[in-house]
């Protein structure tokens, strides 16, 4: 098992429908370490890189348009196998698909509309990481329960 960081973010739709703390909640449950948060104002620049991989797609340009729509809250949780846990923690894509217990499963509705964001692979996290936090946001520390959770 390999101990990761994963970018993760409440959309727009997440914070202006009050789901901030229910989904931080799931992440803290879990047993994933919070070690960098803050409410982010997307600009087009930021959108568009974090994006970058999709330029050119139709959902493109809605995308962008939806991330820069409102605030968001951006995180770096962390924990064995992290990426794929709170990938399979958010549920699929299109919230039709996501299966209920997921976050798109129990609160989404749309695939425009996805409530939750987490990188899907250890180069994208990477990239996400150092996009969104400098090094200076990131508190490096020791949790009390992390002895809990390995086995
Ligand atoms: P995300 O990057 O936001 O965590 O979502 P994801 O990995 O599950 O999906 P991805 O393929 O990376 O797509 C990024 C976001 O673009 C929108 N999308 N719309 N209409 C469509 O076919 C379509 N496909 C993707 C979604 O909002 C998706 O979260
Ligand atoms: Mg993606």
């Amino acid at each position: 098992m390999e101990k990761q960081r994963t970018f993760v973010m409440v959309k727009p739709d997440g914070v202006q429908r009050g789901l901030i703390g229910d989904i931080i909640n799931r992440f803290e449950k879990k047993g994933l370490k919070i070690v960098a948060m803050k409410m982010v104002s997307v600009n087009k620049e930021l959108a568009e890189k974090h994006y970058g991989l999709h330029k050119g797609k139709p959902f493109f340009d809605p995308t962008v348009k939806y991330i820069t729509s409102s605030p968001v809250v951006a995180m770096i949780l962390e924990g064995y196998n992290a990426i794929d846990l709170v990938r399979t923690m958010m549920g699929k894509t299109n919230p039709i698909d996501a299966a209920s217990g997921s976050i798109r499963g129990d609160f989404g509705q749309f695939i425009g509309r996805n409530i939750v964001h987490g990188s899907d692979g250890t180069d994208t996290a990477e990239m996400e990481i150092n996009l969104w936090f400098k090094p200076e946001e990131i508190s490096n520390y020791i949790k009390i329960d992390e002895k809990w959770l390995t086995e």
